[in-house]
């Protein structure tokens, strides 16, 4: 078995969703471990070099050059440690009502067709089945309720994309209020937080 852990988690020690990342590889039991740290491995945009050699490779099926090839080495090698994966566990904040752009980058990366999903007789089908993910997101204010409900656009989004690429169990922790300005709701929403990350853990990965 293995787990691949993907932070961004720039705030590090105080970072909360590092402290819940963290928790859940505590309990990680009987599995390789492959860590992604964003803000170091820092995945390439689509630029008009790589997304011309990702059109031609994976779309049209055609031959590419040396140059194309190196050009999509990065997110070739990051598809690759997703699809060796066999549960998924990304950790960063909501930056801006959604992921944080390295983040975006990070799936733009991996979701490339014929590999982590595909399309047949005008149907997307994805290709990730059996496969695990669990999103860690913490968010200054609150999404669950309340009247910037619409505006939660981080684990909506995060979870449409696992779905898209097939993940047979997706669970979200949005680890909301950080900056309420109530510490006793703060450390509550925390706690609770953490009591979520582990029973999924042990569900997960067994006592
Ligand atoms: C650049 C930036 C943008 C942010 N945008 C939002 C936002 O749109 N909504 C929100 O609720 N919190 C926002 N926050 C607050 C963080 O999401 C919040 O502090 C979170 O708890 C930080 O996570 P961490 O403890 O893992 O670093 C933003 C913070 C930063 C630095």
């Amino acid at each position: 078995m293995k787990t691949l852990l993907v932070k961004y988690t720039p705030r590090e020690e105080r970072s909360n969703s590092k402290k819940l990342l963290d928790a859940f590889k505590n309990e990680i039991k009987n599995s390789a471990i492959d860590v992604i740290d964003l803000c170091i491995d820092v995945p390439d945009l689509f630029n008009v070099q790589n997304m011309n050699a990702y059109i031609h490779r994976d779309y049209l099926k055609e031959e590419i050059s040396h140059e194309q090839k190196k050009s999509m080495e990065k997110m070739d090698r990051m598809t690759s440690q997703i699809k060796s994966a066999d549960i998924v566990v990304v950790a960063f904040p909501m930056h801006n009502f959604s992921m944080p752009a390295p983040v975006k980058a990070w799936f733009d990366s991996v979701m490339l067709k014929g590999q982590t999903w595909d399309a047949a007789d005008g149907k997307y089908l994805g290709l990730m089945g059996g496969k695990k993910a669990l999103i860690i997101i913490s968010s200054g204010g609150f999404y669950t309720n309340g009247p910037m409900m619409n505006w939660e656009h981080a684990l909506s989004l995060t979870t449409a994309e696992f779905q898209f690429m097939g993940f047979s169990d997706i669970r979200g922790i949005l680890n909301e209020g950080m900056n309420a300005g109530d510490e006793r709701v703060q450390s509550t929403n925390i706690q609770k937080s953490l009591d979520e990350v582990k029973k999924i853990a042990t569900e997960w990965y067994g006592k």
